[in-house]
């Protein structure tokens, strides 16, 4: 063989081991569904804790409900790496290993999900992946990973599209399908990239357990349930969703510290808004209440609608907040918030309105067109729209309902 022949050989050889990189197909078509550890347990976690929410999924009913994957976040890596530059589990607190708690979860019908970071270090400041993206992904194919949520900690100046990128390559090459999720909190308009990197990516930085507030903690600020809502309402988010690719408002805090009707509003809002449904609390400790929030079928339906269009800001009328999210077959889904301190009388004239949504190009007449009402936490029918729709909705509580055009 000539050299050029060799060349020619090589090159087709190497290019083509790079011409398929890309995500996994087929593993979020409708928003992902799990628990992640951070937001109740930050870096305390360990080997029981997962067996524990694992079972917890099945007896509780929530993988009926579609949650699907269990995600330890930060802290489960020992501090070093070992001395062929391989992460290790923390000893102590997952004595047999990442492999064990993998099978573990598998076992129950389950999905694993881990975390790290494009960065040195992880947000704890645990080994992060930058420098050993194809050893890592190697490493969680071997255990049997099947989710990764990727940080953005120490990072430096590296370019977060390449970064994410060159990890989502390194997951495709070790070739077991992971659901790749960027975390770079919307720093880097992952809404304009990520649908070819990523199947979900966050859009602010880190949600806390209250209804519209900001905590600083220095160099950054974490933020209630409408500060997350409302960070990026005027970015292109909602036009980039579907699918396969998703903007992920961050793990809930539903159960986590706010009232039962905050907490219906928080799940409510995320399923409209087509978000991921993560969740973040103690699964071992959790009240009927939030329970019956976190597996509301109907609630999740709107979530998983078929049609895949987020929801919009329809009015706000005397701090009454109207969304609508367009469903299939002509269908809308609409939740009225109360953001107000007291209860309010709703008498709410559907004929006044009309919506006209320019993505989904779907239309909502009422003066044309009569739709029969139903109450997704009630669970039952409440009428049509020819008629007035007369309510109170409490303190910080949410009334959703679906409008399905009567033929
Ligand atoms: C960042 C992320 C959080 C969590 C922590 C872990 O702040 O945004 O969701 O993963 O790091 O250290």
């Amino acid at each position: 063989m000539n050299n050029k022949l060799i060349l020619a050989i090589v090159f087709i050889y190497f290019s083509g081991l790079n011409i398929h990189a890309q995500k996994f197909d087929n593993l979020a078509e409708t928003p992902p569904m799990g628990w992640n550890s951070w937001n109740t347990f930050e870096t305390n976690i360990n080997e029981q804790l997962v067996k524990d929410i694992a079972d917890k999924f099945l007896e509780l009913g929530l993988k009926d409900a579609g949650y699907e994957y269990i995600v330890l976040d930060d802290g489960w890596m020992a501090r070093e790496r070992d001395e062929e530059g391989n992460l290790v589990a923390d000893p102590e607190k997952f004595p047999n290993g990442m492999k064990a708690i993998a099978d573990y979860v598998h076992s129950k019908g389950l999905k694993f999900g881990l975390y790290n970071c494009a960065g040195g270090k992880t947000c704890a400041g645990y080994p992060g992946s930058r420098g050993h993206q194809y050893q890592d992904a190697k490493l969680y194919a071997s255990w049997g990973v099947d989710f990764l949520k990727y940080d953005w900690c120490d990072t430096g100046k590296l370019n977060a599209q390449e970064s994410y990128i060159t990890m989502r390559d390194a997951l495709y090459e070790a070739g077991r399908p992971v659901l790749f999720s960027i975390c770079e909190w919307g720093d880097n308009d992952p809404w304009e990239w990520g649908e070819d990197v990523g199947h979900m990516w966050r859009i602010t930085g880190d949600i806390i357990d209250c209804w519209d507030c900001a905590v600083g903690h220095g160099s950054w600020a974490s933020f209630g349930i409408w500060k997350i809502i409302e960070l990026r309402e005027k970015e292109k988010t909602r036009e980039v969703a579907g699918p396969g690719h998703w903007n992920d408002y961050d793990m809930m805090e539903v159960g986590n510290g706010m009232t039962d009707a905050e907490d219906r509003s928080h799940f409510a809002m995320w399923s409209m808004l087509n978000s991921p449904l993560i969740m973040g609390n103690d699964l071992r400790a959790m009240s009927k209440e939030t329970l019956k929030t976190l597996t509301n079928k109907e609630v999740i339906g709107v979530n998983k609608d078929p049609l895949a269009v987020p929801a919009f800001r329809f009015n706000n009328e005397d701090n009454i907040e109207i969304w609508a999210k367009p469903l299939e077959n002509d269908a809308w889904a609409i939740t009225f918030i109360n953001r107000n301190e007291e209860s309010v009388d709703l008498d709410f004239d559907w004929k006044k309105y009309q919506l006209a949504d320019d993505l989904s190009q779907q239309y909502f007449k009422p003066s044309f067109k009569e739709y029969a009402i139903r109450d997704l936490f009630q669970h039952k029918n409440i009428g049509n729209t020819g008629k007035n729709l007369k309510t109170s909705i409490g303190v910080h509580d949410v009334l959703m309902v679906t409008l399905t055009p009567k033929s």
